[in-house]
C-alpha cells in the first residue's frame, strides 16, 4: 500500500515526477472542462481533526477535478467529541468503504499510525500532523519555486539542474537558496520544506528567535543563522512562517511588536532581497506580525499562487497514488521528530 506521510520519504525522482505531473494537471486546468475521469468511482475521505482552510478546500477541489466521490469529515460536530478514538473512526470509514484517506491531525505521527495500523486498508495522505510534517505543502512550495526561479538566475550564480546525467536538469532546485524565517520550532511546514528542498538540491537557511529553534536542528540538512538581513540579501526566496500561538504555552508568546521588529518582513527589509527573489508564506498569515500587509499584497509575494498550485500538486499526488500506472511514492518512514 502506498502512502504520503513525510516529505523525507520522497526521493528526488519521486518529487520531480510529482512536480512534472502537477505541471500536466495545471496544463489540463486551462481547458474549458477542467474535470478528468481518472478517479471516477473512487471514494476519498478528508479526515480533518484540526482546522484548515487552504489544505481542506484544495484537496476537495483536487479530488473533484479527478471525478472522485468525496466524504468530508471534521472532528468538530463528529463523535470525536464523545470520546471516539482514531482507531474507531478509521474502522468506521473502512466499514463504509473508502479508497484513500487524507488526514490532518493535531498529534504528530497520527497519519503514520493510520497508515501502518491495519485499521483501514487504503492509501493515507498526510495533510499536516502536529509539528511533524505537511508534505503536500512542501510539494506545492517546490512547484511554485520551480516555476518562479528555475531558468531565471540564482543568488549563488550557479546554473540550475546540475544533474543532467539523471535527466533532472531544470526540473529540480539545484543551487537555489531558500531562507525560512520564524517559528521553526512548531512548524511542520519548515520541517517538510527543509527535507524536500534539500532532496531537490536547494540550500536552506533557517532564521528564528533562539526560543523557537528546535532541539537537534544541527542534524537537519540546512544552515541556521540569527542574521536575518544577511540571509535575505543572499537568497532566491524567503518563506515566512506564522507564529503558532495555539501550540505555545501563553508564557512563551513573543510580543507582537518585538517579534515584528526583529523577525517580521516589512517593505524596507524586503528591499534587501535580490531583485528576482520571491516572498512566500504557507498561510494563514498574521498580517502585521510576521509579514506586513504591504509585503503580503506586493507582486513579489506568491501566497495566492501557492494556493492555486496546491490544487495541481494534490491532483498529482492523488493521481499517482490512486490512478496512475506507476505509483511513485514510497513506504512511510517512522520518523516523527
Ligand atoms: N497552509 C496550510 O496548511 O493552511 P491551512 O491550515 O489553512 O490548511
Amino acid at each position: 500500500k502506498r502512502h504520503l506521510i513525510s516529505a523525507a520519504d520522497l526521493t528526488r525522482d519521486d518529487a520531480v515526477l510529482i512536480l512534472d505531473t502537477a505541471e500536466e494537471m495545471a496544463r489540463l486546468a486551462d481547458r474549458p472542462i477542467k474535470k478528468l475521469p481518472t478517479l471516477r468511482g473512487r471514494t476519498i475521505c478528508n479526515l480533518f481533526f484540526e482546522d484548515s482552510t487552504r489544505t481542506r478546500i484544495s484537496f476537495e477541489a483536487a479530488e473533484k477535478r479527478l471525478s472522485a466521490d468525496v466524504i468530508n469529515f471534521t472532528a468538530k460536530g463528529s463523535s470525536v467529541s464523545k470520546g471516539e478514538s482514531l482507531k474507531d473512526t478509521a474502522q468506521t470509514l473502512a466499514a463504509i468503504g473508502v479508497d484513500a484517506v487524507v488526514i490532518r491531525h493535531h498529534a504528530s505521527g497520527a497519519p503514520y499510525r493510520l497508515a501502518t495500523s491495519g485499521w483501514i486498508d487504503a492509501p493515507v495522505i498526510n495533510a499536516g500532523d502536529g509539528t511533524h510534517q505537511h508534505p503536500t505543502q512542501a510539494l506545492l512550495d517546490a512547484f511554485t519555486l520551480r516555476r518562479r526561479l528555475v531558468g531565471r538566475g540564482s543568488a549563488t550564480g550557479r546554473p540550475t539542474g546540475d544533474d543532467t546525467a539523471r535527466g533532472c536538469a531544470g526540473r529540480d532546485l539545484s543551487g537555489r537558496r531558500v531562507t525560512i524565517v520564524g517559528d521553526v520550532l512548531h512548524s511542520r511546514v519548515a520541517r517538510s520544506n527543509v527535507d524536500l528542498l534539500h532532496t531537490l538540491g536547494a540550500e536552506v537557511t533557517l532564521v528564528a528567535p533562539p526560543t523557537l529553534v528546535p532541539v537537534g536542528v544541527e542534524d537537519w540538512p540546512c544552515e541556521v543563522t540569527y542574521d536575518l538581513d544577511g540571509a535575505l540579501s543572499a537568497c532566491d526566496a524567503v518563506m515566512m512562517l506564522r507564529v503558532q500561538r495555539e501550540r505555545m504555552n501563553a508564557a512563551f508568546f513573543p510580543t507582537e511588536r518585538e517579534y515584528a521588529r526583529r523577525y517580521g518582513l516589512d517593505a524596507p527589509r524586503m528591499a534587501k532581497l535580490p531583485d528576482h527573489a520571491v516572498v512566500m508564506h504557507p498561510g494563514p498569515m498574521v498580517r502585521g506580525m510576521e509579514i506586513t500587509a504591504e509585503v503580503a499584497d506586493s507582486p513579489r509575494c506568491t501566497v495566492v499562487e501557492q494556493v492555486a498550485n496546491g490544487v495541481f500538486v494534490r491532483m498529482a499526488v492523488l493521481y499517482l497514488l490512486l490512478g496512475g500506472s506507476e505509483p511513485a511514492l514510497t513506504q512511510p518512514s517512522s520518523r516523527t521528530e
